[in-house]
């Protein structure tokens, strides 16, 4: 039997992510630390969020996955969660036009049926608008939780199983892979996240497996292309042995053509 690798095929710079995943939190402590309410520092995460696409366009990065609002946050009080689907509602009406001149392949990836009407189609026609873009494949992670997307592709294969596509036996982690949220992409190389808590909070489970994991006590409102920068050059210098010694690691060629 041949055990699957968990590496991937090797990108053209390994020292570069090819994908990026970013926990962007902080945004509440941002405002609270000046002041003012919470829903403040939610309008000044948005401008992060222009500076970091800004950045990854600069640094050829492949695909950036942002989680901007999870299956828990909906328990959040409805002030907040409404002054977060305000904001969202208004940034997709603003910032699509200037993606989609930077080349931005924007996508989302969450339970979509528990947002509100306008936001759902306005989320479907920037992907539409966008499906041939190139430059950077960014996604939003709305509605989204880890466990949500997995029970999502053990659903589809359930499905597939019940109407005879697929044997159970056939039920492997590539089938689940190949189901999952993302799948035409990379698994993400660098996870971020700022506000100082370590913690993945159900953010994309199966497919940060191997994820380097990068923290920063910087909030959100504060993450910046110096910042960005810190994460990259960290990055650089990890050596990723996907359960493999480092002496194989060191010498790959070596170790394969035995
Ligand atoms: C992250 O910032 C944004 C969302 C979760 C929507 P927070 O709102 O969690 O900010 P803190 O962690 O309370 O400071
Ligand atoms: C994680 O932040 C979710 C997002 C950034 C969208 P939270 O602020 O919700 O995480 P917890 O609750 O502190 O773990
Ligand atoms: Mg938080």
């Amino acid at each position: 039997m041949t055990v699957p690798s968990a590496a991937p095929a090797q990108p053209e710079d390994p020292r570069k992510p090819r994908h990026i995943a970013i926990v962007m939190d902080g945004n509440g402590r941002w405002a609270q630390r000046r002041g003012r309410p919470r829903t403040f520092g939610h309008r000044a995460g948005a401008k992060a969020v222009r500076l970091c696409v800004r950045g990854c366009l600069e640094h050829g990065i492949h695909a950036l996955t942002l989680f901007a609002f999870s299956s828990e946050n909906w328990k959040r009080p409805q002030e907040e969660v409404g002054t977060l689907m305000k904001l969202f509602l208004r940034s997709l009406d603003r910032e699509v036009d200037e993606l989609h001149e930077h080349g931005v392949r924007l996508r989302f990836i969450g339970e979509r049926g528990l947002l509100a009407a306008p936001i759902q189609q306005r989320m479907h026609a920037a992907e539409r608008r966008t499906a041939g873009n190139r430059a950077l494949n960014l996604t939003i992670a709305i509605s989204y939780g880890g466990r949500w997307d997995i029970a999502q592709a053990a659903r589809q294969l359930a499905l597939a199983a019940v109407e005879g596509r697929i044997q159970p036996a056939a039920i492997d982690e590539a089938a689940l892979a190949a189901h999952m949220q993302l799948a035409d992409l990379p698994a993400p190389d660098l996870f971020i996240r700022t506000g100082g808590d370590h913690r993945i909070s159900n953010f994309l489970l199966w497919q940060l497996a191997y994820t380097e994991l990068w923290f920063t006590d910087t909030l959100w409102p504060d993450f910046d292309a110096a910042e960005l920068a810190r994460a990259l050059a960290d990055y650089a210098a990890r050596e990723r042995r996907y359960g493999l010694t480092g002496e194989q690691v060191e010498r790959p060629r070596k170790g394969a053509s035995a």
